[in-house]
């Protein structure tokens, strides 16, 4: 048990229903496993990344280590206490950011929501006035004139900032953020990652979810995939992609019906027993197979002319290193998803 309440995040087997009514004359309650039995630690002073696909129940977790929803069963605790019997406590040490949106007041800028949310939070005028433009700085809030803009016609990419700031009031050691970099512009969503980097080397811990596998590549010390409402695996990125060490991944990107892509795929998958899958990105539609090292080059031709031969145009063909995207891939069987997989 001790090294439960020793890490800066552990939760310990959390499961979560919600009973989702369905249909409008006849409703019927359809009960929803969000979470299956979710462990995982994070030890004190490095960034955490909880991978997952939409709906994989992320979003879950991290209101349950915010304490804003209990477990069915299992339990979580942050910096030492308990979710559930001691949410004060864990209440006092987390910075939190759920969605970019939330919470704020549109009609009130940059500055006077953090003050409104810093005098809530319970601190003092003089350490508020003195934070709260420490914050302004450190967030670039004041460059950008987020400090002095109202809400309602700030940015994301401002809207995001500022949310972290919000986080930072109280200057907590844990940070749990929800996708802070969902739906940001590239520039945007990269100074929001240096800017995590930089707190990490500061002293604080953070998790942070995202569906964004460059992100967590690049990001995280340590990831963990979820999936279905649950941890299908965890380690450092490169831990993670040791476990695709013999393969290669065969990129081809295409331009035509993404119906025809999910038949190739379905078609490429059973023929070769490799996993494959689809996902829209920068207009055009990627198909990924991750195959044995021997077998890529020869496979890569084999797709081209399938490819072709279906109709489908092939703009770039490549074979490279597997990424943490792959290993999601070789996990999960692959099969087609959403748009909801690609890079924000
Ligand atoms: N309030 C809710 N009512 C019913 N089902 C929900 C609710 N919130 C989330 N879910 C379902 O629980 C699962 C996990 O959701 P969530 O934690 O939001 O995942 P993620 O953040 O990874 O997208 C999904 O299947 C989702 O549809
Ligand atoms: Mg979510």
């Amino acid at each position: 048990m001790d090294s439960l309440s020793s890490s800066a995040i552990a939760a310990n087997k959390l499961v979560k229903y919600y009973w989702e009514k369905k249909g409008f004359l006849k409703p019927t309650i359809k009960k929803v496993e969000a979470l299956r039995g979710v462990s995982f630690r994070v030890e004190w002073g490095i960034i955490y990344g909880l991978l997952g696909p939409n709906g994989a129940g992320k979003t879950t977790t991290v209101k349950i280590l915010a304490t804003l929803l209990e477990p069915d069963s299992g339990e979580a605790f942050v910096a030492g206490y308990s979710t559930t019997r001691e949410p004060l406590e864990v209440r006092k040490r987390i910075g939190v950011m759920l969605s970019v949106e939330r919470g704020f007041f549109w009609r009130l800028t940059g500055r006077e929501n953090l003050k409104y949310f810093g005098m809530l939070y319970g601190l003092s005028s003089r350490v508020l006035e003195e934070r709260v433009e420490e914050l302004i700085e450190l967030l670039g809030l004041r460059e950008l004139g987020a400090d002095k803009k109202k809400f309602e016609d700030m940015s994301l990419g401002m809207k995001a900032r500022l949310g972290l700031a919000r986080a930072l009031l109280k200057d907590p050691p844990v940070l749990l953020l929800d996708e802070p970099t969902l739906g940001l512009d590239p520039p945007s969503a990269r100074y929001i990652r240096r800017l995590l980097r930089e707190l990490v080397s500061q002293g604080k811990t953070i998790l942070v979810t995202t569906h964004n596998m460059f992100e967590a590549e690049t990001l995280c010390d340590r990831v963990g995939i979820i999936h279905r409402g649950e941890i299908i695996a965890e380690g450092s990125p490169r831990e993670l992609k040791k476990r695709v060490a013999k393969k290669l991944s065969i990129l081809l990107r295409l331009v035509g019906s993404y119906r025809v892509t999910e038949e190739l795929s379905r078609w490429v998958s059973s023929r070769n027993s490799v996993s494959s899958r689809v996902v829209e990105r920068d207009r055009a539609i990627e198909l990924r197979v991750v195959a044995d090292r021997a077998e890529s080059e020869q496979l890569l031709a084999v797709l081209v002319k399938a490819a072709v031969d279906r109709g489908l145009k092939v703009i770039e063909s490549r074979v490279e290193e597997p990424t943490l995207e792959d290993v999601f891939i070789e996990l999960t069987g692959g099969g087609s998803v959403s748009k909801e997989y690609s890079e924000s």
